[in-house]
């Protein structure tokens, strides 16, 4: 074990068993509830001084001791995190809040999505507990993601996806090396035949390591977005936090990276944070407007976010419910028009994003509208995914020219017109 680890195990957040560090885990096993890593923060706290953390470069793994790693030396990366967060003036003025920042996780992970930064987490945990291969179901960008952290750490990976995930990211995932397995149906129901062959079929004894849904390990990197988020802040919180939402973990993890913050008085206050997702495939949004206490599924519309269409998030959903309440943010869905439009203008500001990642923006729009949002906001939207990720959309959404300049003469000619 290296010097400086604070993590001392997982809690199950159904029935509050614990478990060690070594505990190779998912679900609790006791109640199947999910289960959430435990550090000693106060230890942490005292000792942060020492730690230098400020020298660090920036990196998910600049707080690595509030990571879930136990051997620091088994740190599986590829440089993620420290995503730019970009100050838009002019898109704050047409919502009519003081300031609005895009974290641009597109341009700046490895793979192009946030999901770099819980896989580089998940495949440090396989590289500790000795397996030789990783595995997920994925709507695209979680199995580029785990192909290349695979291939980084020297292991086999097999992704299972949509039929018709986005050509990119399939291609990216071959060229790490992945076997991709493509599934005729929707992701909740890919999700449910992952579930059954790594979990039932194998009685929990997998030889491959699940990166998919409800790996603890994994789901505590999108801590990264509360670290990098106050300190680019320098310790003055946003009002409001906007997240294209799945699974949405990255939301609940969110909620505990700032509690964490708050803590080591690292940020003054919790921000709200804020589920958005396709009106086609909302089912976190239903439950919220509804006041229910638990995500049932929806049927799964045709929708252009194809990133977020998970129809049945189960017992993800319920813990980012409790996280819209606890931190008085919200839920919001918004329909392809409004999001492609909101997709449009990010690029007039010069930010390359796919469709689904613009959700974001598209629904604090929404709120704007609806006179939801104050003057004073500062508002974060996570822009999650590159624009490189989703060809289709973006070729039906520009003309690309069709003269071929042949000669100068012609190019002067043309160039006089425009
Ligand atoms: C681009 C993009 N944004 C957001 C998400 C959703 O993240 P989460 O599962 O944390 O809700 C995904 C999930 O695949 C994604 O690919």
């Amino acid at each position: 074990m290296s010097p400086n680890v604070y993590f001392v195990g997982t809690r199950c957040t159904g029935c509050g068993a614990s478990f060690p560090p070594d505990t190779d885990i998912l679900l609790c096993p006791d109640c199947e509830s999910l289960v959430d890593p435990v550090y000693d923060l106060e230890r942490f706290r005292t000792e942060l001084p020492g730690l230098e953390l400020d020298r660090r470069p920036p990196s998910i793994w600049k707080w690595r001791e509030l990571l879930p790693v136990s051997d620091f030396e088994k740190i599986v990366t590829l440089g993620e995190g420290g995503a730019p967060l970009i100050a838009c003036p002019g898109l704050a003025r047409t919502l009519g809040v003081r300031a609005l920042y895009v974290l641009d996780d597109g341009s700046s992970m490895p793979t192009g999505s946030l999901k770099d930064r819980s896989i580089a987490v998940a495949a440090t945990k396989a590289v500790e507990f000795g397996y030789h291969a990783l595995s997920c179901d994925s709507t695209g960008n979680k199995g580029a993601s785990t192909a290349a952290y695979a291939a980084r750490a020297g292991l086999r990976s097999i992704v299972f996806c949509p039929w018709d995930t986005p050509l990119p990211k399939m291609a990216q995932a071959l060229f790490y090396g992945a076997r991709v397995v493509r599934v005729r149906g929707h992701f909740s129901e890919v999700n449910a035949m992952y579930r059954r062959l790594l979990r039932v079929d194998t009685q929990g004894k997998s030889p491959w390591y699940d990166c998919g849904t409800d790996n603890p390990f994994r789901y505590e990197g999108k801590k990264s977005y509360a670290y990098e988020i106050a300190e680019a802040l320098d310790g003055v919180a946003p009002t409001r936090v906007f997240h294209p939402a799945a699974g949405c973990m990255s939301l609940v993890k969110m909620q505990k990276g700032f509690e964490e913050m708050l803590q080591l008085e690292r940020i003054d206050r919790m921000p709200a944070l804020y589920a958005c997702q396709s009106e086609a495939c909302a089912p976190i949004v239903k439950a919220w407007e509804s006041g229910a206490a638990t995500v049932e599924g929806v049927e799964k519309g045709a929708t252009v976010a194809s990133a977020l269409a998970f129809a049945d998030p189960g017992l993800l959903g319920n813990a980012t419910l409790a996280t819209l309440r606890a931190t008085s943010g919200g839920a919001v869905s918004v329909g392809d028009d409004e999001l492609l439009a909101a997709w449009k203008e990010l690029g007039r500001s010069g930010i390359f994003c796919e469709p689904s990642a613009a959700i974001s923006l598209a629904a604090a729009q929404r709120l704007a509208e609806s006179g939801e949002l104050d003057s004073d906001d500062v508002l974060v939207c996570n822009v999650t995914g590159s624009g490189f990720k989703d060809m289709e959309t973006l070729l039906k959404n520009v003309v690309v020219p069709e003269t071929i300049v042949e000669s100068y003469d012609e190019l002067r000619a043309l160039v006089r017109e425009l």
